[in-house]
């Protein structure tokens, strides 16, 4: 067992929790990338897609909102307009490199309608790569569905999900890479918010404890959570106030105070509603850590929709964009009004 360089992770995690920032999500695999494309009617190709993460990365300025960018792998090795790989344009703008790693959730054998995430076999050697390569953080997503007709999640998943996060921490750790822990809990459903409270709480708690079990370090770890909100088929919607009070609840009965940081996911909610939901959360300051936005959708959608692929839409595009990374910053610090959503 390697010994981890603890202060070098906690460095690593303190600067990507960085005050006003969030962590830019850009890891959508070419399947999900390609979804996103055919939205606006543009075929997912392979430079394609470097023009959709172009659009976004090439942002100027954009290091005044993102201490971090989680990569694709397929990103990771093209190169910006400017002709640099893409790890060493972000480190040039202080912007920190980070990697998807994990290989995806695939069926889970024996648990119908559920998910294990794949990719710790060769995790060790994969790491070393990227980090080679410039990579300085890491992320594992898990998908714990709510499905209470077919009473899921099931412990079993929730079990196999926490340890191989787990177990994918220690090894990013090893290689001196912070890793960002997404165990996601799908807010597709008719279910209550009380069902994705109780579910959240199950299922961060077996991952803390995985955690402890894999001896990982937890000041140099981050955590991305799903916000605790009802299924997006049931009609009784929570207010802003609700989800925050769920949300700081379960954080609050799960997470260690130690820990390097928790960011949030958009998960699906539309950009209007992960923006009142985060400043909600961060109005109670109540969490004893540092949180931020690690948004994909909530933050490139607007925009995707105004590019529809086409040069001459770029900047319109990157000014809509600009204005969801400005809102969400301010909504960090629970300092957004949805009045603000319709000021110039
Ligand atoms: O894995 C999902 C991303 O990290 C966050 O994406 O904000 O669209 O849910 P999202």
């Amino acid at each position: 067992m390697k010994n981890l360089d603890k202060k070098y992770l906690e460095q690593t995690a303190s600067c990507l929790m960085a005050k006003d920032k969030g962590i830019l999500a850009a890891d959508e695999s070419n399947e999900t990338a390609g979804k996103r494309l055919a939205d606006i009617e543009v075929a997912n190709t392979q430079e394609n897609r470097r023009l959709y993460r172009e659009l976004f990365l090439g942002l100027p300025g954009l290091e005044k909102y993102i201490s971090g960018v989680i990569l694709f792998d397929e990103t990771f090795w093209q190169k910006s307009d400017s002709d640099a790989p893409y790890p060493q344009f972000l480190s040039e703008k202080n912007i920190l490199p980070g990697i998807k790693i994990d290989l995806g959730a695939k069926d889970f054998p024996g648990f119908p309608g559920e998910k294990l995430t794949v990719g710790l076999d060769d995790l060790p050697e994969r790491v070393k790569k990227y980090a080679e390569n410039g990579a300085t953080f890491v992320k594992w997503r898990a998908v714990i569905i709510i499905d209470e007709k077919n009473n899921l999640p099931t412990p079993q998943a929730i079990e196999a999900n926490a340890d191989a996060l787990g177990r994918y921490a220690r090894i990013c750790q090893e290689a001196g890479l912070v890793p960002i822990l997404e165990p996601e809990v799908l807010l597709n459903g008719p279910h209550s918010i009380a069902k994705a409270e109780e579910t959240t709480t199950i299922v961060l708690k077996k991952v803390f404890e995985k955690v402890q079990e894999h001896k990982v370090h937890v000041p140099g770890l981050i955590l991305k959570t799903s916000m605790v909100i009802q299924g997006d088929e049931n009609p009784d919607e929570a207010s802003p106030e609700e989800i925050a009070e769920a949300t700081v609840r379960v954080l609050l009965q799960t997470v260690p105070k130690n820990i390097g940081g928790v960011v949030f996911l958009s998960g699906g909610q539309t950009p209007i509603e992960a923006s009142a939901h985060l400043d909600a959360i961060a109005e109670k300051r109540s969490l004893p850590f540092e949180i931020a936005f690690s948004y994909a959708r909530a933050l490139q959608g607007p925009a995707m929709q105004i590019w529809k692929g086409k040069p001459e839409n770029v900047e319109a595009a990157r000014i809509e964009f600009k204005k969801r990374l400005q809102l969400n910053t301010l909504a960090d610090a629970g300092d957004y009004d949805i009045s603000l959503e319709y000021s110039d």
